[in-house]
Order: C-alpha cells, then structure tokens, then sequence
C-alpha cells in the first residue's frame, strides 16, 4: 500500500474532478504524456518532488508517472496545499505527504517522508527539497541523477549554494527557460495575484494606490494588471536599470519610504526579505492592505507588524486585520505568504502547461544526461522551449511564419550591407 499523509482521503472525489478540469486546459503537458507513456523515459527513474500541492501539479505529477517515474511528493508552502487535490493524489497510489496549514516541522517531515524512494531525480520549488537533502542526507546524494529549480528564488539560493562550492548534484534552472519566467512569472503572477487579494479581501482597486515591491518578471506582470484595473501605480525598486523601466512603462517610482504613506496595496516580489518594515508600516494609511508574492514570507516584517499592533484578528479567510497602538487598521493577506496560493488557486491551468511541460522536459533532459555532469546549475535547452512554445501555439490555433531559405542565408550573409 502506497505511504501517504493527507488532510481527509475522502476528498479524493472532488479532487479528482478538479484534476480533470486541469488536464482540459494543460494540452502541451496531456501531449507529452500521451507521447512518452508509449516511451517510458522515466522508467527506473524515482522522482521526489516538492512543489505546491494544486490541481496542475497533480497534472504534473501523473505525467511524470505516464513516463514511467515512481514519484513522491510534497508541497512546498505551508498554505498552498489544496487538500482536495492531495487526496486525489494519495487514492491514485501516489506517496503524497502534504496538507493546508502545516507547520514548520510538519512541512519538514513530509520533505523526509518523501526521500525514502531514495530519488534519482529531484524536482523543487524554492529549494527546500535541495538544501534538505545536502544538509542531511548526503548518503543519498550518489544515487541523484540531477534535478530541477522551478522559481526565481530557489535558483538563486541554488546558484549561491554552486558560487559557495556546496552544490554536489547538477540542477537546471526551470525558472530560466524562457516558457516558463516569460508567462508563469509576468501572466500567471499578474493575474492570480489579483485573483488573490479580491479573494481575501473584496477591495475596489480602482482609484487606489498600488505599490509594487520589485520590477522583476513578476512585478511587471502585477503592475500591468494594477493599471488595467484602473489604479495608479507606484514600483519601488533597488536596481535602476529595473526603476527605469519601471518609470518608461509609465508608473511612479519612488522610495519604499515615500511610497508607504501614500499606498493602499502593498504587493512585494523581490525574493528579498524586509521590503516593507515597521518603519514603513507606522507611515501607512489605516486600511491599507498587505500581500506577499515572494517565494518566502519575509517580504513583509509581519513580527515589526504585530509589534506596533495591538490586536490581530483573523477577520475573513486568508485576512488577518492588525489594529495598531495608534489606532489604524493594517491587513495582511495569508501571513505574508504567496497570496495567489493562500489566498486562490494559485495561477491558471493554462499558464502552468507551459511551466510544467518545461519541468517535465528537464526531467527527461536530466534522466538522460544528469549522469556524470558536473554538480552545477544548467541552463534550459533553447530547443525545448522552442518546441513547447511551437506546441502551445498549435493548440491555441495559431500558426507563425518560417524563414524561407533565401531568408536563412540571408540571416548568415554578413557580406551583405547597405
Ligand atoms: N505556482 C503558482 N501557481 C501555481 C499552481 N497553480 N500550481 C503550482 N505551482 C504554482
């Protein structure tokens, strides 16, 4: 019997329903298991997978089965699990350690739970997965072919591990293939993080004051949906050549410290911890309204706010209203974790397909080729993202030109001028 921990095993039904719903709109990620289950690439292969337990990773999760991987998984966010979902999982014999609300050393004992398949392959989501099994269980490092970083933050943290000398398994950079952070990052954040905050708090957000913590893929995607939904907006950032884009796409850029007395909506996404502080927080207007779409939860000081608070009360799910000494009301959204999974359902089916297509390539790519690379962090192949961006298009019903073949010597021609 498949080992499993799950919130309610009676979920399954309805988790399966959301599963199916999901696969409807994954078609790159539903053509690549119909064409690899015919191959079994994974077979041999035991993946160990931690990354938010939602109804597209399900999709994911039973690809990667498809293709023959034994899998093992568990979320990677205490508050992003959909329990339905991880139920579905653990009926259909998938070893599933993962439900809402976990707390620290829960979320670490489903990490462990999950290595005792003694993976081939990792697949992670912000590196906790990765920094675990190099801090505690190096014995099972020699059996690693390779694995994978799904978000801005892990990779980070993973190429910091590589720059320190600690990194002993090659991983490649998901996060960097262009389907991934060009669409996950700038559509899937920009909506769902709107999806988040009008979940937990019904606010209007037009004719508000939107600040946005960090003009990476992700601020942009949330600034453009601010300004759509009729709000000015602010971007604060430490890197000018970032701010200046910022600035030339036509939004305020200030100091955080300016910023925090004139916003309504404070949204960070830096993968950097105290962007916005009590120094910040003692500046801002009563209502204004806090969420994180960071990786980790140490975008926003929640300790500096409940310092200056008086009182917290959970006043609605995933809101939590904080009164002040001074007597001003201050929200934060899922306790500063990822609003758009502790607050929704995280990004759309659609946007996924093409992140986990590009996952479930890397886990190919790496059964393939892991063996024997040096422990470092690779790049995502250019073909495969072509291919996957090729695939997305003809599913959505679009067809794009070819270079003719005059055109491709042309492209070569560097004799060719004025
Ligand atoms: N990250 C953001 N949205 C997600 C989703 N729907 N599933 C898995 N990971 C996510």
């Amino acid at each position: 019997m498949t080992d499993y921990k799950v919130k309610d095993i009676g979920l399954a039904e309805e988790g399966r329903m959301l599963i199916e719903y999901a696969e409807k709109n994954m078609p790159v990620l539903m053509h690549l298991r119909e064409k690899y289950s015919k191959t079994q690439p994974l077979k041999g292969m035991r993946i160990t997978g931690c990354l938010h337990v939602t109804k597209e990773t399900a999709v994911l999760v039973e690809t990667l089965r498809a293709a023959g991987a034994e899998v093992a998984w568990s979320g990677c966010n205490p508050l992003s699990t959909n329990d339905k979902v991880a139920a579905a999982l653990a009926a259909n014999d998938v070893s599933v350690f993962a439900w809402h609300g976990l707390d620290t050393e829960e979320y670490y004992w489903c990490i462990e739970q999950t290595l005792k398949i003694k993976p081939t392959l990792t697949l992670d989501d912000g590196a906790d997965l990765i920094f675990t099994l190099h801090q505690k269980h190096e014995e099972l490092i020699p059996n690693l072919y390779g694995g994978s970083e799904e978000t801005t933050t892990g990779v980070i943290r993973v190429r910091a591990m590589a720059d320190d000398g600690k990194l002993k398994y090659p991983i490649m950079a998901v996060n960097d293939a262009d389907t991934k952070h060009l669409f996950d990052n700038v559509y899937g954040t920009g909506q769902s993080a709107f999806d988040g905050v009008l979940r937990a708090t019904d606010m209007l957000i037009a004719g508000k004051t939107v600040v946005i913590g960090g003009y990476g893929y992700c601020g942009r995607g949330m600034a453009v949906r601010a300004k759509g939904l009729g709000a000015d907006v602010v971007v604060t950032e430490v890197d000018p050549v970032r701010g200046l884009q910022a600035r030339m796409d036509g939004y305020q850029v200030m100091k955080m410290d300016d910023a925090a007395a004139i916003g309504d909506l404070f949204l960070t996404a830096t993968g950097m911890k105290d962007i916005v502080t009590g120094a910040h927080m003692k500046k801002m207007k009563t209502g204004a309204v806090l969420g994180n779409l960071g990786h980790y939860n140490v975008e926003i000081n929640e300790p500096d706010l409940m310092a200056l608070s008086k009182s917290k009360t959970r006043i609605r799910h995933a809101l939590d209203e904080y009164e002040t000494k001074d007597g001003r009301f201050i929200y934060l959204i899922g306790e500063g974790r990822l609003v758009n999974l502790a607050a929704a359902s995280g990004h759309p089916s659609s946007v996924m397909d093409l992140s986990f297509a590009s996952q479930f390539n890397a886990m190919i790519w790496m059964a393939k080729n892991g063996k024997g690379l040096k422990p470092a962090v690779y790049e995502f192949p250019k073909e495969l993202d072509r291919e996957t961006a090729l695939m997305k298009l003809q599913t959505m019903g679009i067809d794009i030109d070819e270079w003719t073949e005059e055109q491709k010597r042309y492209a070569t021609a560097y004799a060719e001028g004025t």
